[in-house]
């Protein structure tokens, strides 16, 4: 049938007039500027090969899960692999979801409860904005990392009764900066709140790899914990870490877990192989994919200074640097400029940011060369100041 509701049609028209109509593309060849893939795990050896072994050894050769892992999807890898990364990140224990999406909204749409409050960032990710849509608490957002606003509502709220959940993101996915941690570590602990922070840009980037929870030592002070793995470990699934008890609660009321196929055990299998690549990491010193990638973002807002263009990029000290060029217009023509020359550089449009707030993000990685940086940021400066 060919056909959609006018209504639709009216909205793709709007999106199209806006500029801001999203198609799924040829895939742009160029220098890696935009991946998430910031340790180059997803074309490891390594990781594939071990992978490969860690099926062979236990003589599973499936092509998927065959079912919930409530039902006949679970294999002991699974159980394993949870094991090794609660034991990796310093949780009691952590659950696998399919996704970093699916593990926010199979989370958020059960822990808190009806009279609960949901506390978050007002630049939260989609897939916790969707997970506290699903929740019957009520949720507010405070100011963007303000300390100051989220004591203002935890005072607001807290109750006698009220369980009030505080969610961040150790990294934000857009423009790349960090909250203060600790200090919302301290206040939620002051205030009886409960703390959720998602991992998902921190993992394989902040400190020693293993997320900035763990890089200020906030383990016992944190509720739970959501790491991903389709970002710096190049892989796929995500796992929610905290108590034995939630994780218990979560297999029986996170939707996203129960009513869903298991991931393939051969997913399964290279999220193990790329968690011993990532805690092999400690080991391997300055050669290290961490240390290279943490040099390489030295290094790029040294060169973003030099060539003077500190004024468009938003401050970071993540793998995440946003130059912002308001407008959709205006900042996919700059795209289309840097990736012409030959960098893989992908334009940020409203509405996934605000309007005004249109950006050029750049990834940073292990494997970028300064040269690369120095050329696509020449370029970027002829035309961005
Ligand atoms: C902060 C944050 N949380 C969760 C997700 C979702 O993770 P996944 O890609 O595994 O679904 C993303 C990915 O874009 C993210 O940036």
């Amino acid at each position: 049938m060919n056909y959609l509701p006018p209504s639709l049609q009216k909205k793709l028209l709007e999106r199209s007039n806006g500029q801001a109509l999203r198609s799924i593309g040829k895939p742009i060849k160029g220098v890696d500027f935009s991946s998430n893939d910031y340790l180059g795990f997803t074309t490891s050896e390594t990781i594939y090969k071990r992978a490969s072994r860690l099926l062979n050894d236990k003589r599973i050769e499936v092509n998927g899960a065959s079912g919930s892992r409530l039902l006949t999807g679970n294999h002991g890898l699974y159980q394993e692999t949870e094991a090794f990364i609660a034991q990796v990140h310093k949780a009691e224990a952590a659950l696998l979801f399919n996704s970093g999406y699916d593990a926010n909204l199979g989370f958020l749409g059960c822990v808190p409860q009806r009279g609960d409050v949901i506390l978050y960032d007002e630049l939260s990710h989609a897939s916790i904005r969707d997970g506290i849509a699903i929740s019957h608490a009520k949720a507010y957002k405070f100011r963007h990392n303000s300390i100051s606003d989220l004591e203002r509502l935890i005072d607001l709220h807290k109750k006698e009764g009220t369980e009030v959940f505080v969610v961040t993101e150790a990294v934000f996915s857009m423009d790349g900066d960090c909250p203060d941690l600790v200090a919302m570590a301290d206040m939620c602990q002051r205030s009886s709140a409960l703390l959720i922070v998602d991992e998902a840009h921190a993992v394989g980037v902040i400190g020693n790899g293993l997320g900035s929870v763990q890089e200020y030592a906030l383990e016992i002070a944190v509720f739970a914990r959501i790491v991903t793995f389709g970002k710096a470990l190049g892989c796929h699934g995500a796992a929610v870490l905290g108590s034995t008890i939630l994780t218990d609660y979560l297999i029986n009321f996170a939707r996203s877990f129960i009513y869903t196929t298991a991931l393939p055990p051969h997913s399964v299998a290279t999220v193990q192989a790329a968690y011993e690549a990532l805690a092999s990491q400690s080991t391997e010193g300055k050669n290290s994919a961490i240390a290279q990638l943490q040099s390489n973002i030295i290094l790029f807002r040294n060169l973003v200074e030099k060539k003077g263009l500190s004024g468009c990029f938003m401050p970071s000290e993540s793998a995440i640097h946003s130059c912002l060029l308001p407008g959709n217009k205006k900042v996919k023509a700059a795209a289309d400029t840097l990736q012409k020359a030959g960098f893989d550089v992908r334009p940020i449009l409203s509405p996934t940011v605000p309007s005004g707030k249109e950006r050029l993000r750049f990834c940073i990685h292990s494997f970028n060369s300064k040269e690369e940086m120095e050329e696509v940021l020449n370029l970027l400066a002829t035309f961005a100041v």
